[in-house]
């Protein structure tokens, strides 16, 4: 495997493994994405590009909230990540003209820090919990009553002679942001008023992402160059903005002034990343299905042992792009590969496993 291919010895920014890779088509943030992301950040509203209904749904709230002057409703954002949760979180704040707190539900480790953060807040603060879904059910709880009465209870010595005080919190708004709304308890998704789902970006909408970001690192690319990176970068603005700083690069040492045509794909062709944005794992998912066990279906488990992988991680990170370009359905029997998915490979599918697909799918609707 080529050393371009990961970015070595970089982390995942919550996991604790020292060791672990991440592919520069993941979308999770690692180490290296931080500085360059802070610079990227969009700070405005007019900065922010696409997602126009969750813009649309957030000015209106946003403007009732400044003209009653009160504090925005809670505000749940989720979506997959490098999409822009952690991004327009901020723009909210700065919208609101409030400050902004921020923290993180695995790194909340006992109730008491929580509460702590929660009552030094003040009136229309922000607080953002990024990764809400991870923070531990028992320090959950302390939102309930925050978020519904801005109150929380603390209790004060330990045992029989322990009493509860009810202290009186500041005004504020939650922002919480997950990427897997299905692991919230209900009782903190409903005290969320407002719930904005992100979804991935056009190709169009990247370019312009990816134009913004060049002219914010002080480069120049042709328009050519730009939307050649958006068409590569899994409708995620992170990976756009990663594959551009390598795009950038490679057009340095090639002495281009302007970033151009020839360095986008002279660069991305070198990161072995096709012009859909697959990289050598999902071609090697795709080809195992295809080869090894005839189109499917297979099971997952048996899948991620021939390309050696995890289960979770085809589950949650391949799989996802595969099947939203429809290349791999999942059945009740297990995964597919579908005509799509044949196509690119330019190998054509059999007649049988067309049927058969057909048919699986059939009884996946019934
Ligand atoms: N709508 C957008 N317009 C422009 N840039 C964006 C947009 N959304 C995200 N980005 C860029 O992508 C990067 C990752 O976004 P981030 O908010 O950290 O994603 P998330 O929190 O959903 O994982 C940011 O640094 C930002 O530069
Ligand atoms: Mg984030």
């Amino acid at each position: 495997m080529k050393d371009g291919f990961y970015i070595t010895s970089m982390m995942d920014e919550n996991s604790s493994e020292t060791t672990k890779k991440e592919r520069i088509t993941g979308a999770n943030q690692v180490r290296a994405d931080k500085d360059i992301e802070n610079v990227l950040r969009p700070k405005t509203m007019e900065g922010y590009i696409g997602q126009e209904k969750v813009k649309e749904n957030l000015a209106v709230s946003i403007a009732a909230a400044k003209m009653r002057n009160d504090a925005l409703d809670h505000v749940l954002l989720y979506g997959p990540a490098g999409l822009g949760k952690t991004t327009l979180a901020h723009i909210i704040a700065n919208t609101l003209g409030s400050n902004i707190k921020i923290a993180s539900g695995p790194a909340i480790e006992k109730a008491g820090d929580l509460a702590a953060i929660i009552s030094n807040l003040g009136e229309h603060d922000v607080l953002f919990i990024d990764e809400i879904h991870r923070l531990n059910r028992n320090i959950e709880e302390i939102l309930y009553s925050a978020m519904e009465d801005f109150v929380i209870d603390l209790v004060n010595g330990k045992g029989p002679a322990a009493s509860v005080i009810t202290v009186p919190l500041a005004k504020f708004t939650l922002i919480g942001a997950t990427t897997k709304a299905g692991m919230l308890s209900s009782p903190l998704r409903d005290r969320f008023g407002i719930i904005c789902r992100l979804e991935t970006y056009s190709v169009a909408e990247l370019t312009e992402i990816v134009e913004r970001a060049a002219k914010m690192l002080g480069s120049s690319i042709e328009q050519k160059a730009a939307e050649e990176v958006a068409k590569r970068s899994r409708g995620t603005p992170r990976i756009a903005n990663r594959l551009l700083k390598r795009v950038r690069d490679y057009a340095i040492v090639r002495g281009h002034e302007e970033i151009q045509l020839s360095d986008a794909k002279g660069a991305l062709s070198l990161l072995e990343i096709d012009e859909l944005g697959l990289d050598i794992i999902d071609k090697g998912l795709l080809q195992s299905l295809a080869e090894k066990f005839n189109g499917g279906p297979v099971g997952l488990e048996t899948l991620a042992a021939t390309i050696n992988e995890d289960a979770g991680t085809i589950e949650d990170v391949y799989e996802p792009y595969l099947m939203q370009l429809g290349f791999v359905v999942r059945t009740p029997r297990g995964r597919m590969l579908a005509k799509k998915g044949y196509e690119h490979l330019g190998i054509k599918m059999p007649e049988k496993n067309r049927e058969q697909l057909s048919f699986l799918e059939k009884e996946n609707e019934n």
